[in-house]
């Protein structure tokens, strides 16, 4: 058996969701950039960039959705645009919205592309995270600057993280049939999280339902 993972998570309420984007909102709008256009990065972008339209009255509303993969084994992360469009924004003074800026892969291309492609007349960059750290980019506009490397448990993104931070626990040891009360024994100490054992239970079930675990009786293993 192996060890615990340790991870930083922080868990986000949709109230800090909204607080976060209008105090962006405010530094955008008090830094004198008048945005025609918002472009959402998908997914994280999505509810970011729908608040930041409402605080700043901004109708146009697009997306552009940046895919994610590591180079095997080289521990390199590279993004990429899945759907490469081109639209005419000539003229127009453009946002990209994300909700984090971690390495800063997602911003830096996704900005190249619209740059390229696209013919904005201005492209700024605004995300409510920034981890300056690890960060190749820094976005013209952010308000939380995290220090310690973080995983931000976004509430858009919820079920899709609990399986993951399921999956990890259980990959410590993969042989093993693990009950939902041992899972959350080890939420507490692997991501210093108390999460209820019927959302536990909810989330092994979904996990099985995705196809990543198989279930014996009332205990879990992971897939193989
Ligand atoms: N997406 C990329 N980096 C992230 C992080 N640190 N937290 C949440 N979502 C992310």
């Amino acid at each position: 058996m192996g060890e615990l993972p340790s991870m930083k998570v922080k868990p986000v309420k949709w109230e800090d969701v909204a607080y976060w984007c209008k105090l962006l909102s405010k530094r955008i709008r008090d830094s004198g950039y008048r945005p025609d256009v918002v472009i959402a990065i998908a997914r994280g972008g999505f509810v970011p960039a729908r608040l930041v339209c409402d605080y700043l009255n901004i109708v146009d509303l697009l997306s552009i959705k940046v895919e994610h993969w590591i180079e095997t084994g080289k521990h390199i992360e590279r993004a990429y645009i899945k759907y490469p469009f081109k639209v005419d924004l000539t003229g127009k003074r453009v946002l990209i919205v994300d909700d984090i800026c971690d390495t800063g892969e997602s911003l830096i291309v996704a900005r190249e592309h619209v740059e390229e492609h696209c013919k904005p007349l201005e492209v700024k960059t605004a995300t409510m995270q920034h981890i300056p750290s690890v960060a190749k980019i820094e976005p013209d506009f952010y308000v939380d600057v995290v220090k310690e490397w973080t995983w931000y448990m976004y509430p858009w993104n919820y079920t899709e993280d609990m399986v993951n931070l399921t999956r990890k626990i259980m990959n410590s040891d993969p042989q093993k049939q693990w009950a939902p009360e041992e899972v959350k024994e080890a939420f507490k100490i692997a991501y210093n999280l108390d999460v209820p054992l019927e959302t536990i239970k909810e989330v092994m079930e979904e996990a099985t339902l995705r196809g990543f675990l198989e279930k014996n009786g009332s205990k879990y293993k992971l897939k193989t």
